[in-house]
């Protein structure tokens, strides 16, 4: 069996293995709707919301994004997009695929989102409907302060579209607190449940640019006018698709878990994880590519010492330890590994493992790294 401490997927527990393994009944039995309504209120309870629009949708991360931009970009709507890594990149692709006119503001890959460089663009771009950002930067490995910039939009009057992919369950999340109108998130980081779900939320004001559109969206299969015709049981439900009952079935007890934990002690377990790992790869004499301000404890980016074989690594991690940990992704390639401690994967049993495991490979590779001291210093975090 693995161990997965790469960007996603994540460890599932076994308790959501079994509850995927349940007989499958039709998505339209009243035993599974209910089971629906209690996942709707679980994310709401995941994402810190009261919106009435909380589902999951039937597709992995990539189609949670799409949901925002396809639902909510008209043609011709003017949306400030901030790019500090992959994925801001690709919601410009999905803002102009909506007919939308796509804004960008750009920082370093490895450095939050400035605020001070979107509220220039906002000023300079009055006529600008929607601001989209990302949370949680996969690529990168860096939290960018979403209740600032959610403030900054309103001021403008925008609205906001915030990718939570891999934020959700692993760091501080309050859609109604920070003003958030569309989020997105995927069911493989922080929730552990296996990938293939897509949670979002819209808030009233999204929900009426939702409404008051003047062209259809694009897609059938993503208009939310229209998949809400199932997951929105107060008329009763009627068939838009088949949902994936097995994988909701994963989904809830995964957020049936959250909840147990209690989302503090889900973000403060992450933190401490986090320290605890970055504590051992520093005292092995490694360091890491962010800023102590705006790490993300679920995503490490560790830089690669001069000289090593980073592809060599990780397939070593993988042949001698069932290790995964993941590659630099994008401007990153190469430069970075990525060392995930999401949900499930995020135990001081790991911690210890892939300190050992990347300790024992780059010394066996006579890579420049101290030996002997990465344990010790993990362990006095994790106490
Ligand atoms: C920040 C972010 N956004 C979007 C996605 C896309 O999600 P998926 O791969 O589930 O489609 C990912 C996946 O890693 C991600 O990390």
């Amino acid at each position: 069996m693995r161990v997965l401490m790469g960007p996603g997927p994540s460890d599932v527990h076994p308790r959501v293995l079994g509850a995927l393994a349940r007989p499958t009944i039709g998505h339209l039995d009243p035993a599974f709707t209910g089971l629906m309504d209690e996942i709707k209120d679980l994310l709401r309870y995941g994402f810190g919301t009261a919106n009435a629009l909380t589902i999951p949708v039937s597709a992995p991360g990539s189609a949670g994004m799409e949901t925002c931009f396809a639902n909510l970009v008209e043609p011709g709507d003017k949306v400030i997009v901030c790019q500090n890594g992959v994925f801001g990149m690709r919601m410009q692709e999905n803002i102009e695929r909506a007919g939308g006119v796509a804004v960008a503001v750009q920082d370093e890959w490895g450095e939050a989102v400035d605020a001070d460089k979107l509220s220039d663009a906002l000023k300079a771009n009055p006529d600008a409907k929607i601001v989209a950002f990302v949370h949680a930067e996969t690529s990168t490995g860096v939290g960018s302060d979403a209740a600032a910039l959610c403030a900054l939009a309103r001021q403008h009057d925008c609205l906001t579209i915030v990718d939570a992919v891999t934020s959700l369950g692993g760091t501080p999340l309050k859609v109604d607190e920070w003003g958030i109108d569309a989020i997105y998130s995927g069911t493989q980081k922080c929730l552990s449940a296996p990938p293939g779900l897509s949670p979002v939320s819209f808030s009233d004001r999204a929900v009426k640019k939702l409404q008051d559109r003047k062209h259809r969206v694009q897609s059938w299969f993503l208009d939310l006018s229209l998949v809400m015709g199932y997951w929105d049981g107060s008329d009763g439900r009627s068939y838009h698709h088949t949902a994936p009952v097995n994988a909701l079935y994963g989904l809830h007890e995964s957020l049936l878990m959250l909840r147990e934990e209690g989302l503090q002690a889900a973000w403060d377990r992450h933190d401490k994880m986090h320290r605890a790992l970055v504590a051992g790869l520093e005292a092995m004499g490694l360091s890491m590519l962010v800023d102590p301000a705006c790490r993300l404890p679920q995503l490490n980016a560790v830089c690669i010492p001069d000289g090593v074989d980073e592809a060599a690594v990780r397939q070593r991690l993988l042949a001698d330890y069932s290790l995964e940990i993941g590659a630099g992704l994008g401007a990153l390639a190469g430069k970075v590994w990525r060392i995930g401690l999401m949900g499930n994967s995020a135990t001081a049993a790991n911690i210890l493992l892939c300190l050992d495991a990347l300790e024992g490979t780059l010394a066996a590779m006579q890579a420049p790294i101290i030996t002997g001291k990465a344990t010790a210093a993990a362990q006095q975090v994790l106490g």
